[in-house]
């Protein structure tokens, strides 16, 4: 399927993991699974979720501020408590099972939508408390996958495979999906979960196209596999951009959920390297908060958003709608590229001094500007010969035209970028 081009224009999006795993704080459903507490003591946490301060118009007002332009919520994690009232038997959700007694979807699709946000569910293939999850085993166990605590809470025992018990689990996985696309028609759907069973195994070819055929422009992330549409590195930025679309998923502190002890918060300008290092090789940033188990996002986590959302604010020029900008060793910084690669926007960290270069530049330069202040910049080209280009070199801004978080500049070319990327040799 062609990409949606709303999602590479998107460039920033907000990742909600909420769920019962609140109510003590702990790992979202690996706190059981990785033997860190007894699956009994984890479920307790059904009876304590109560959603009691829920407000999706609120949370959909934070991530249009943060300048986000779209949002994915764990419908279900691998914990299997799904978000809303599922018909699918065999699941565990907050409607029958924790105080919280109502659907949390359906008001969080409407508030983003009403923000102009794109509306994502997270949901995972496994799920760990379904009574036919474990009834077969994947074909090619891989050794290096993470550790498994109670081998049976995943896969069926060897010898004991019960390839009926899995056709009702996928029954049910397809189900709760299409509970999904028919009720909101998600623009995308973030599957999770996938590496522990084969891609036939899963039938993902099937559930591809009944998401499709219910909602055929959502876009699929690759944990759908070949049916994936985009790649979805995590936590930390590429060195080499994936080929095609792509999105970088980043916890604002350490944990994916709400966890009191994490008070390990990114600060906004390193949010604001990540993000431009990201958008500036084509990818976008899918940033994570954790709310508390009553809804509420902290303020450590709100502060965050807004103050990268203020910076996006102040260069929305250099994010919209941009494609990727200059490889590697032409400028010493992330840059991006105006959709008709006309405008080069380069990110300066921390405050030039004498000069920004950029090398290897073969258009001429029509105009440097500091993006958001307007300020003119004056600049000249030293060396070159033959086929290889001098260096541009722009008068460092200063004073006021300077960002607290990263300052950029807009080279606006003649023509097309025009890059020279050769050895020096003729
Ligand atoms: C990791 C975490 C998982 C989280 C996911 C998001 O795989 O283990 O809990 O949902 O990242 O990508």
């Amino acid at each position: 399927m062609p990409m949606q081009p709303w999602f590479p224009d998107a460039k920033l999006g907000i990742f909600v993991h909420y769920g019962i795993y609140a109510v003590d704080g702990v790992p979202e459903s690996w706190a059981f699974y990785l033997g860190q507490m007894p699956r009994e003591e984890y479920m307790k946490q059904l009876g304590g979720f109560t959603a009691s301060a829920y407000d999706p118009r609120s949370w959909a007002r934070l991530f249009a501020r943060a300048g986000a332009r779209y949002a994915v919520l764990t419908a279900r994690h691998h914990d299997g408590v799904a978000l809303w009232d599922t018909a699918a038997p065999g699941g565990l959700s907050v409607v029958r099972d924790t105080p919280a007694g109502r659907d949390l979807l359906a008001g969080y699709a409407d508030a983003l939508r009403e923000e102009g946000l794109k509306v994502g569910f997270y949901y995972s293939h496994s799920d760990w408390s379904h009574p036919d999850y474990a009834s077969v085993r994947h074909p090619e166990p891989d050794p290096g996958q993470a550790p498994v605590n109670d081998n049976r809470l995943s896969s069926a025992a060897p010898g004991a495979e019960d390839p009926a018990a899995w056709r009702r689990y996928l029954a049910y996985r397809n189900a709760q999906v299409r509970e999904l696309t028919t009720r909101h028609r998600p623009d995308l759907l973030w599957f999770d979960g996938e590496w522990e069973r084969s891609e036939e195994q899963w039938g993902i070819d099937e559930l591809a196209d009944e998401i499709l055929a219910a909602a055929p422009d959502a876009v699929l992330n690759a944990r759908m596999l070949s049916r994936g549409d985009y790649a979805t590195p995590e936590q930390g930025v590429p060195m080499q951009p994936p080929s095609g679309p792509w999105e970088l998923c980043l916890t604002v502190n350490d944990s994916w959920g709400y966890q009191a002890q994490d008070d390990r918060h990114k600060s906004v300008g390193q949010l604001v390297r990540y993000f431009t290092e990201t958008i500036g090789a084509g990818g976008n940033l899918l940033l994570d908060v954790g709310p508390r188990e009553d809804g509420t996002i902290t303020p450590e986590q709100t502060e965050r958003l807004e103050g990268l959302g203020d910076w996006i604010r102040r260069h929305s020029e250099a994010v919209y709608g941009t494609v990727a900008g200059l490889p590697a060793g032409h400028h010493y910084g992330p840059s991006t590229l105006s959709a008709d690669r006309r405008t080069l926007y380069l990110t300066c960290f921390d405050a030039p001094r004498e000069t920004v270069s950029v090398r290897g530049l073969r258009n001429a330069v029509r105009r440097v500007t500091v993006l958001g202040t307007g300020a003119e910049l004056g600049h000249h080209v030293t060396g070159g010969l033959h086929e290889v280009p001098g260096v541009l070199w722009i008068d460092a801004p200063g004073g006021g035209d300077v960002d607290p978080h990263a300052t950029v500049i807009a080279v606006e070319l003649e023509g097309e970028l025009d890059l020279y990327r050769g050895t020096g040799r003729d």
